[in-house]
């Protein structure tokens, strides 16, 4: 089985194919990512309208290239799978018309694939973990635990009621004039910093309610960077410092809740896992977090490698792939129509927060 796999629901134009062949482990045949950070970095975070353009410039050559790399012609493809949700309607648009056209001239069926799927997924493609499991997915768009428990059966049991995770990283750059995209960034100057300079909030920890919120944080940064300023390059790392072991401490806090729910309700995985997806699973002090939480709960601890982490091609391939092989391609995707929002789980309400995207559905 060989999909071809199209990514452009934010600031990545990517294409990839995917294959696997009878009970072998399957393989990435290419996988191309072309990123739009320095076309969005002087506006301090993405411009839609930029990133539709840059994805309908930039998608036939990138689609070619993961063709070439893969030495797979399309003739050989089994399918063609694109983004059709949630993201940015202009880059959907481009991707999922795209897809389209060359699906209808192939002969090839066509697969519209749920982008938060694909994360949810991944692991499945790198690590080959059975259902059920649990996914940590923290991006620049979407902060949310759900429980994987087979090919389009997923349960959300936490988002975040204000802004993402990366978005609170990528607010806290931009206050303290550290370049776009934050998250890196933040990083690198927490190294020197005083993590117990200042005391941040720990929004929601001990809540019972299992969401996230991040925007008191983010609050409370800045009126502690008021406060002090101007700011030194030192003011700067303590409050880097301090705001990330806030954002550690918070997270732990949800997902040891998560975890001890996944026990409770799946009593009988052999071998619970934690895997975590998204731009913000880069994070060294996270990443250093939620591995010491999982080995304290007997939970194994998988982050893929952080190119299949953040977007790409190569995890909407492999979604096709999964739901080719359960018989769950969909009928009418050629009618398909681009959803910017798109909840996974159907059935967990979505709750409307103040984010600047709207919802994290
Ligand atoms: O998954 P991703 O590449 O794109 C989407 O949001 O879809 O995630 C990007 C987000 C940005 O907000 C960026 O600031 C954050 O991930 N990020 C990080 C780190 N690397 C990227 N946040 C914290 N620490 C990092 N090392
Ligand atoms: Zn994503």
């Amino acid at each position: 089985m060989r999909v071809l796999g199209i990514e452009t629901s934010c600031d990545e134009t990517a294409a990839s194919v995917v294959a696997l062949d009878g009970v072998a482990a399957p393989e990435i045949l290419s996988n191309i990512v072309l990123s739009q950070i320095e076309e969005h970095a002087a506006f301090g975070g993405v411009v839609p309208e930029i990133a539709a353009r840059a994805h309908v410039e930039a998608l036939d050559g990138i689609v070619e290239a993961a063709l070439a790399d893969s030495a797979v012609s399309l003739d050989e493809v089994d399918a063609v799978a694109a983004t059709a949700g949630p993201g940015l309607v202009g880059g959907l648009i481009v991707g999922l018309m795209t897809a389209k056209a060359i699906a209808a001239a192939a002969n090839k069926p066509l697969i519209a694939v749920n982008h938060l799927e694909g994360h949810a997924l991944t692991a499945r493609l790198t690590d080959g973990l059975d259902f059920p499991y649990l996914l940590l997915l923290v991006s620049g768009g979407h902060t949310q635990i759900v429980a994987v428990r087979g090919v389009g059966d997923y349960q959300r049991w936490a988002t975040t009621i204000d802004d993402a995770l990366g978005e609170a990283f990528d607010k806290t750059a931009k206050m303290l004039g550290l370049p776009y995209p934050g998250g890196p960034n933040v990083e690198k100057a927490a190294v020197s910093g005083d993590a117990g300079r200042f005391v941040f909030p720990r929004p929601m920890k001990g809540s019972a309610q299992p969401d996230f919120s991040f925007s008191g944080l983010k609050t409370a940064v800045r009126q502690a960077a008021t406060a002090i300023a101007p700011l030194s390059d030192q003011d700067v790392a303590d409050i880097c410092a301090s705001f990330q072991a806030a954002v550690a401490d918070a997270l732990g806090d949800r997902v040891a809740r998560a975890l001890a729910r996944f026990r409770q309700e799946f009593p009988h995985t052999a071998r619970p896992a934690l895997v975590v997806a998204g731009g913000v699973a880069a994070n060294r002090t996270i990443k250093g977090t939620l591995e010491a939480l999982c080995l304290e709960a007997g939970f194994a601890f998988v982050a893929p490698p952080q190119k299949l982490c953040t977007d790409n091609a190569a995890m909407i391939a492999w979604a096709g792939i999964e739901r080719l092989r359960a018989g769950m391609a969909g009928e009418n995707a050629a009618d398909f129509v681009p959803r910017s929002r798109w909840p996974l789980d159907s059935v967990s309400a979505p709750l409307v927060g103040s984010g600047r995207r709207g919802a994290k559905a």
